[in-house]
C-alpha cells in the first residue's frame, strides 16, 4: 500500500516538473519572437554600439568577454543566469536560448524549431545503436554532420549554437528508461564515444591553434573558479578559449541513471556511491568528455550524490570539473534542478540559500528561473557575492563570443553561408542508414539462415507491430526526420511480395486472438520476419521498466508465429535497454535474431540491407543483456560491485557474478573472423619516481598509497600491442576487435572481473588478413582503483586479451616494472 502511495506521489512531483518545463519552453518561444537577430555587434547597429572594445574581433575572446561583462549593471548580470537570456538592447545583445537539444540529430527542444524554412533535420539512430559499431570515425563524422546542420539551422533563425548532448552516464541497469540516450555500460566505451561525438560538434580545424589563449601574468586567468583561494586552482585557468562551431554539453554529472523505481524519483533520489565506483565508472566519461573532448558544457544532475545535490556540490563542479580536468567553458543545471535543491531535497533553507549554493559551488547557469528570482536579494541578504556572478556571466558569454555571436552579420562569420541545402543531403541521409548498418547486432543465426538470398526468397511475411515503423524507430529526444524508411518500405526495396500483419493491435499486444491473421499471412511466405520490442510508452524518460521480458503478451506472439512456421524465421528487437529472450535463444523454431536499437529515419533501409546480405552485420553489444532475475536487485542500489555475503551480483560485464542472456561485446557476423599472433613486449619500464603510484585525490584517505608529493604525475610511457585478424569467409565484414586487461594478482579488493581498455574496428574483404595495432598507456589503462577513490598501478604480471567476434581468445602476459 504505501508502495502505491508513494508511486502516485512521484506523479504528482513529475506532474510539476513537466509543467515548469512547459512554461520554460513557451517563454523560449517568446523571446526567440522577440529577439529575430541571433548574433551582435552588427553594422544595423548604432556605431556606439559597435565600436565597443568588445565588438573588435581582432581583440582575444577573453579580453572582448571581460569588456562586455563590465558594461552590465548587476540586474542584467542576474538576469543572464538562466536558459532563456534575454536581450540586452541597449548594447545590442541578442536573446540567446541556451536549451537546445541534438542528441542523435537537431531535436524539438525550446531552441529549435521546425516551422520552416527547414522542416526537418536528419535523425540518426539512437547513440545507443551507433555505439554498437565501436566505430570512432562514425561518431565523429555524425557529431560534424548534425553541427553542420546546426550552423544552417542558425543560421535561417531556428536553432542556437549551444546542445545539451551527449548523455554519457553509465548504463548500469537496462530498466533505466533512458539508457536508450547512452552509449551504453562500459567507461572506456562511453569516454571515447563522448570524446569522438564532441569533438565532431564542436572543432573547427582550422581556427583551434590560431586563437590559442595565453592571457596575461603567463596564462592566468582574471577569474578563479575557486572561492576559497586554493593555490592549485591558478594551474587550470590556462584556457585555449578555442573558437567553436557549436558547444555541447556532457551531462548528467554525476551518478544519474534512475527516473522513477523502488518508490523513489529522480528529483528527490539520494544516489549512494562509494568513491572506487565514483572514480573508475561514474566519472570517468565526463573526465574524457572535457579532458580528450574538449567540452564546453556539463550538466549537472538533479540527484543527490552521497547527501549532497550535484548541482550544489563544490567537489565535483569545481575541484573536479574545473580544477582537476580543466573544463574551458560553462555548467548548467539540469532543467529546474536549483529549485529541486530547496523544494525537494529540502537542502537550504530558502530559495536565496539554494541559488548561493550552487553558484558558490561553480555552476553559471540554472536551466530554470530561480537564480533569476531569487539571485538579487541573495546579494542583498550578503549571502552571494557580485564577483561569483561576474564569474557565471563571464563563463557563459565566454562561449557565445567562442561561437561567434559577436562577430557582427551573418556573411562575416564563419559558416555564415550554410542553409537549407546542407540540411537533410543525400550525405547526410545516406550516414543515417550507414549509422544503422554498422550498429546492428545479429544476436542468433542457427544454421546460416541468414542472409536471405534474393533468389531463395521470394515473398517475405512481415510480423508485428514495427513492421511498419516510423516515429518509434527515433527513440527520445527527436526532432522531425527528413524522412522514413520503415521496415516494411526497406524489404520492399529487395522483394516485391511483403505479406504484413501486425499480430497485435499495439505494443502491448493484448489482443492475442488476431494473432491467428499472422498466422494466415505467413503460410504463403519463404521466410518470416517478427518485429517486436519496446518503445517510449515502455522505456523513456520519466520510465524505468520494472520486468526485462518483452511487453506483456509480445512473447506469445512471437512463440505462436515461430511455432507454426515451418519457413526461415527472424526476430527482430527494437529497444534501447536489454530484453531478456532466454525464450528465443532457447527456441529452435527462432532461427535468427537482430537487435537493432531505436535505428534512427533509416532504420528500415538499414535493416533490410543486413536480411539480405547487402551489408554484413558487425556490431557488438555495448551493454550486458542479463536475465529477468536482475530485477530482484533493486535499482536504487549504485554500488557496481557484487557482494558475496549478501548475494548481491554486481553490475555490468566488468562485475556482475550472474550468467548473462547475451555478455557486453556479443555480436555476430555473415563471415569468420580469427586473430593470431599477439605481439608485445614481455617487460615494460616506467621509469619513475616511486614504485607506487597514488594519484591526487583530494577525498582519499590517509591510507592510500601516496607518495612523498601531492601531485604525483603517472609516467606517460605508452606501448604497442599487434594482433592480426583474418576474415576467413566467402563475404567482405568489419569486425570490433575488442581489447581487455585483466586484473590478476594486484590484491586490490573490487577489481573488475577484465576491463575494455582499446578497441580496433576493421573492415575486411573475404580471406583477407590485418594487423591491428592498440597503444597500451599502463598509467590510464592498467590502474586499479582502491577503495577510497585513489589510483595504484600495480608491479607485477598484467593479462591483456584480445577478443574477436566469435570469442576466440588471446592471452598476452606482461611484466609491469616501476623504477
Ligand atoms: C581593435 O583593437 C585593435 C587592437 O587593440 C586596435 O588596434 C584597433 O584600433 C581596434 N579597432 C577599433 C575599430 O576600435
Ligand atoms: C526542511 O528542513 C528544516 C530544517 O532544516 C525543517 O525544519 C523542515 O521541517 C524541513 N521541511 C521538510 C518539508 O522536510
Ligand atoms: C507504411 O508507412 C509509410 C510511411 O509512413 C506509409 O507511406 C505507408 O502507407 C505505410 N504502409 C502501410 C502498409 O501501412
Ligand atoms: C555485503 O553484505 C553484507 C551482508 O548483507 C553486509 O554486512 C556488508 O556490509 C556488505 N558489504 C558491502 C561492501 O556493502
Ligand atoms: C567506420 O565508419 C566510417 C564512416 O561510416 C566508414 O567509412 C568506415 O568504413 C567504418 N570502419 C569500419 C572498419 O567499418
Amino acid at each position: 500500500m504505501w508502495r502505491y502511495f508513494f508511486g502516485c506521489k512521484a506523479i504528482w512531483r513529475q506532474l510539476a516538473v513537466l509543467l515548469v518545463l512547459f512554461q520554460l519552453s513557451w517563454t523560449g518561444e517568446y523571446y526567440r519572437a522577440q529577439g529575430a537577430a541571433f548574433h551582435g555587434c552588427s553594422l544595423d547597429l548604432d556605431p556606439s554600439i559597435w565600436s565597443l572594445p568588445f565588438c573588435n574581433t581582432t581583440l582575444p575572446i577573453w579580453v572582448r568577454t571581460l569588456d562586455l561583462v563590465s558594461q552590465l549593471t548587476l540586474a542584467e548580470k542576474i538576469g543572464q543566469l538562466v536558459n532563456t537570456a534575454p536581450a540586452i538592447p541597449r548594447l545590442g545583445i541578442p536573446s540567446h536560448e541556451w536549451w537546445n537539444e541534438a542528441l542523435h540529430g537537431l531535436a524539438y527542444s525550446p531552441g529549435v524549431t521546425f516551422t520552416g524554412p527547414a522542416y526537418a533535420a536528419t535523425s540518426f539512430p539512437q547513440p545507443i545503436l551507433t555505439a554498437a559499431s565501436f566505430n570512432t570515425t562514425l561518431w565523429t563524422l555524425i557529431g560534424q554532420a548534425i553541427s553542420t546542420e546546426a550552423r544552417a539551422m542558425y543560421n535561417l533563425g531556428q536553432s542556437h549554437l549551444t546542445f545539451w548532448a551527449p548523455n554519457i552516464n553509465i548504463f548500469r541497469d537496462p530498466r533505466w528508461g533512458r539508457g536508450q540516450e547512452t552509449p551504453g555500460e562500459d567507461p572506456l566505451l562511453t569516454s571515447r564515444y563522448a570524446a569522438a561525438f564532441v569533438r565532431g560538434m564542436q572543432e573547427i580545424d582550422y581556427f583551434e591553434e590560431r586563437n590559442t589563449y595565453k592571457g596575461p601574468d603567463g596564462g592566468k586567468h582574471f577569474f578563479t573558479h575557486d572561492q576559497t583561494s586554493r593555490s592549485d586552482s591558478e594551474n587550470h585557468e590556462v584556457r585555449s578559449m578555442h573558437r567553436l562551431k557549436t558547444s555541447v554539453c556532457c551531462k548528467h554529472f554525476t551518478a544519474y541513471d534512475m527516473e522513477n523505481s523502488d518508490g523513489l524519483d529522480r528529483f528527490h533520489f539520494n544516489a549512494q556511491v562509494c568513491k572506487q565506483d565514483l572514480e573508475d565508472t561514474y566519472n570517468r566519461p565526463f573526465q574524457s568528455c572535457v579532458e580528450e573532448g574538449r567540452a564546453t558544457c556539463l550538466m549537472c544532475s538533479y540527484n543527490q550524490v552521497n547527501g549532497i545535490p550535484a548541482c550544489a556540490d563544490y567537489y565535483l563542479l569545481t575541484e573536479l570539473a574545473r580544477n582537476r580536468w580543466g573544463l574551458d567553458g560553462y555548467i548548467t543545471s539540469d532543467c529546474n534542478a536549483v529549485e529541486l535543491i530547496y523544494s525537494a531535497f529540502n537542502y537550504t533553507q530558502t530559495e536565496e540559500d539554494a541559488v548561493t549554493a550552487v553558484l558558490d559551488a561553480g555552476l553559471d547557469l540554472n536551466c530554470g528561473t530561480t537564480t533569476a528570482d531569487w539571485g538579487l536579494s541573495a546579494i542583498h541578504q550578503g549571502k552571494l557575492s557580485e564577483s561569483t556572478v561576474d564569474r557565471a556571466v563571464f563563463d557563459l558569454f565566454s562561449v557565445r563570443f567562442r561561437l561567434g555571436q559577436f562577430d557582427g552579420d551573418l556573411q562575416y562569420q564563419l559558416y555564415g553561408s550554410l542553409g537549407l541545402d546542407n540540411i537533410c543531403s543525400d550525405e547526410h541521409k545516406e550516414l543515417a542508414i550507414e549509422a544503422a548498418r554498422q550498429g546492428i547486432v545479429l544476436l542468433k543465426n542457427q544454421d546460416n539462415i541468414l542472409p536471405f538470398l534474393q533468389g531463395d526468397i521470394q515473398s517475405i511475411a512481415l510480423v508485428g507491430h514495427n513492421i511498419n515503423a516510423t516515429e518509434a524507430m527515433l527513440g527520445n529526444y527527436h526532432g522531425s526526420p527528413c524522412e522514413y524508411i520503415t521496415p516494411l518500405q526497406g524489404l520492399q526495396s529487395y522483394t516485391s511480395v511483403v505479406f504484413y500483419e501486425p499480430g497485435c493491435l499495439d505494443i502491448l499486444c493484448q489482443d492475442v486472438s488476431i494473432a491467428a491473421a499472422a498466422v494466415t499471412a505467413i503460410s504463403y511466405a519463404d521466410a518470416i520476419v517478427i518485429m517486436v520490442g519496446l518503445d517510449q510508452t515502455q522505456e523513456g524518460e520519466a520510465l524505468d521498466r520494472a520486468s526485462l521480458l518483452l511487453p506483456w503478451n509480445q512473447q506469445i506472439l512471437v512463440e505462436t508465429v515461430a511455432n507454426y512456421a515451418e519457413v526461415p524465421t527472424v526476430l527482430v528487437i527494437m529497444s534501447g535497454g536489454a530484453v531478456d529472450l532466454t525464450f528465443a535463444k532457447d527456441n529452435p523454431n527462432i532461427h535468427g535474431i537482430l537487435w537493432i536499437g531505436y535505428p534512427g529515419q533509416g532504420g528500415g533501409q538499414a535493416l533490410a540491407d543486413i536480411l539480405f546480405g547487402h551489408h554484413n552485420p558487425g556490431g557488438r553489444l555495448p551493454v550486458t543483456w542479463y536475465p529477468e532475475s536482475l530485477t530482484q536487485v533493486p535499482m536504487t542500489e549504485m554500488r557496481m560491485r557484487p557482494n558475496t555475503s549478501s548475494g548481491y551480483p554486481g553490475r555490468t560485464y566488468r562485475f556482475y557474478t550472474g550468467e548473462p542472456v547475451y555478455e557486453f561485446g556479443y555480436g555476430l557476423s555473415y563471415t569468420q573472423f580469427v586473430c593470431t599472433n599477439l605481439y608485445g613486449p614481455d617487460k615494460v619500464l616506467i621509469p619513475s619516481r616511486r614504485l607506487q603510484q597514488c594519484y591526487h585525490n583530494r577525498r582519499a584517505s590517509e591510507d592510500c598509497l601516496k607518495g612523498p608529493d601531492d601531485d604525483v604525475t603517472c609516467d606517460n610511457t605508452v606501448f604497442q600491442l599487434q594482433v592480426s585478424v583474418t576474415n576467413q569467409g566467402v563475404r567482405r565484414g568489419s569486425a570490433a576487435i575488442l581489447l581487455y586487461w585483466v586484473p590478476t594478482d594486484s590484491g586490490v579488493d573490487g577489481e573488475p572481473l577484465k576491463q575494455l581498455i582499446d578497441f580496433q574496428r576493421v573492415l575486411l574483404d573475404a580471406y583477407t588478413s590485418a594487423v591491428v595495432s592498440f597503444l597500451v598507456s599502463p598509467c590510464d589503462h592498467l590502474i586499479s582503483v582502491l577503495h577510497d577513490g585513489s589510483k595504484l598501478l600495480h608491479e607485477g604480471i598484467h593479462s591483456l586479451v584480445v577478443e574477436s567476434t566469435f570469442k576466440n581468445e588471446l592471452v598476452h602476459s606482461l611484466s609491469l616494472i616501476v623504477g
